[in-house]
């Protein structure tokens, strides 16, 4: 059963529709407890009782309050939607992107919802900036407890193994590989007092190959990977509470995934993309950015408190064929 709940004007902040719609249904249930006449009005109640325990678990679930998050390359797409979604869930995100405005922008929709977000330049492959960084946010918020390592660029058009040149390949493996090292090794510093939870985005292309995004994309989100379980392993070894994880998306309606149009002869429209891709997805749609961020809020929070070196594969089944 789905309650639609109307919030009255102004109600934005999360706190405030939690508060409304626990009022309005214990209001529900009451009203309906008066007036139950018949064993089918109270079957109702039930009902909508356990609808209510729905909705608070619901709510419950994968909440990152209290948290302090950086998402790199939260000017767009997937960075842009976890942002959001990490803030919605009651944390304080740090927005960075090498497109300073378009991390301010993102950090503009999270405080004009109510939530906590501050959005800072970051080149990612640049090693001093990440001081500046995680100063940045244990100074504003007073804490660092997720890392998500989301930047990266695409291989489309990087050509094949014979084609690329190793200009392409030191580009694609600097932002994609590179740096999530430098991530890793500065969130590894600031959070083993404390513990924390990093989530790397590599990509199905990180679990297997395919014809047109270039050997660098391929290495480098398998490099991830790899690199994800790596430090997991360190940190338990050592007794750091840190946990690891990578995610493995599949093909994402996003910036990244459109400016694929015209890379191939016959795909000259984003029609033909689309349709091109749906075909690798058995679910029989493209993920949307929120698919994954939704894997980055659960990584973030204490829902997934056994996981640790372990890959989250969103991809609509690509990976299953
Ligand atoms: P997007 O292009 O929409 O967003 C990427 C963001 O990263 C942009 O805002 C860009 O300005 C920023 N960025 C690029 N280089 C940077 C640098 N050196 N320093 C800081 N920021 C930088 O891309 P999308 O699709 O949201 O991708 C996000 C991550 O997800 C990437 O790591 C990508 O490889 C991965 N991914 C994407 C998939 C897709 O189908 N869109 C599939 C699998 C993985």
């Amino acid at each position: 059963m789905l309650l639609h709940f109307i919030f009255p004007a102004g109600t934005q902040n999360m706190e405030e529709k939690w508060n409304y719609r626990v009022r309005s249904c214990n209001w529900l249930l009451c009203e309906l407890a008066d007036i139950a006449a018949s064993p089918e009005q109270l079957r109702l109640i039930n009902v909508l009782w356990e609808t209510q325990i729905c909705i608070r678990s619901g709510d419950d679930m994968n909440r990152v309050d209290e948290k302090v998050a950086i998402v790199t390359g939260g000017g767009s797409g997937i960075g842009e939607s976890s942002s959001e979604l990490l803030a919605e869930g009651g944390a304080s995100v740090v927005v960075t992107d090498i497109n300073e405005e378009a991390a301010e922008h993102t950090a503009d929709i999270i405080k004009q919802r109510g939530g906590r977000a501050i959005s800072m330049y970051q080149d990612v492959t640049d090693e001093g900036r990440w001081q500046e960084v995680v100063e940045a946010a244990t100074s504003k918020f007073g804490k660092l407890n997720v890392l998500v390592n989301n930047a990266g660029i695409g291989g489309v058009g990087m050509d094949d193994i014979e084609q690329s040149s190793f200009e392409d390949w030191r580009k694609i493996m600097s932002t994609n590989l590179d740096a999530v090292y430098l991530g890793c090794k500065k969130a590894v510093e600031v959070m083993k007092g404390e513990g924390g939870s990093i989530i790397n985005i590599s990509s199905v292309m990180g679990i297997v190959a395919s014809v047109g995004v270039g050997p660098a994309y391929n290495a480098s989100k398998g490099g991830v990977r790899l690199l994800s379980k790596q430090v997991a392993v360190h940190c338990g070894t050592l007794g750091y509470k840190i946990r690891v994880n990578s995610i493995h998306p599949g093909f994402i309606w996003t910036p990244m995934m459109r400016s694929a149009v015209g890379v191939a002869d016959e795909i000259t429209t984003e029609e033909d993309l689309r349709q091109m891709l749906l075909l690798r997805h058995p679910i029989g749609r493209l993920g949307v950015a929120e698919d994954i961020a939704k894997g980055v809020r659960f990584l973030a929070s204490e829902d997934s408190s056994f996981m640790t070196g372990s890959e989250l594969v969103i991809d609509g089944g690509y990976t299953a064929v």
